[in-house]
């Protein structure tokens, strides 16, 4: 634990504390899209993309950007939600309701694993 003797020293100790996070939000950067398409959307799609809004509001995530896009024919499968970690390659999820997509930010955006049995086979 650093000694703090001064204002200077709190100062410098923040700014440290800031640039740390900054660079820990950069890695950990994740990237979720949402298919909205029109079967997507039957299929329950806005709930979808509101349970991870939700997760990301409550647990104050942060570097997490949520995106939308149409169909990407794949109707049986929808909703469908796809996971970019970082630099790793693009994870797609099938039959994402609410409660699995609660599952994969907590396993994947949150903890780096992915959920293999809600893949779409590929
Ligand atoms: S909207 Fe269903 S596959 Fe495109």
């Amino acid at each position: 634990m650093p000694v703090v003797k001064s204002l200077e020293d709190l100062k410098r100790l923040k700014e440290e504390a800031l640039a740390k996070r900054m660079a820990r939000t950069t890695t950990g950067r994740a990237q979720i899209t949402v298919a909205m398409g029109t079967c997507g959307i039957a299929a329950g799609a806005r709930d979808t993309m509101k349970a991870i809004l939700e997760v990301i509001e409550q647990e104050n995530l942060t570097g997490v950007v949520v995106t939308q896009t149409g169909c990407i024919g794949l109707c049986e499968w929808e909703p469908i939600v796809q996971v970019v970690v970082g630099d790793e390659p693009k994870v797609t999820y099938g039959k994402v309701s609410p409660e699995r997509a609660r599952q994969i930010m907590r396993e994947h955006v949150q903890g780096g694993r992915v959920v293999s049995e809600f893949l779409v086979p590929g």
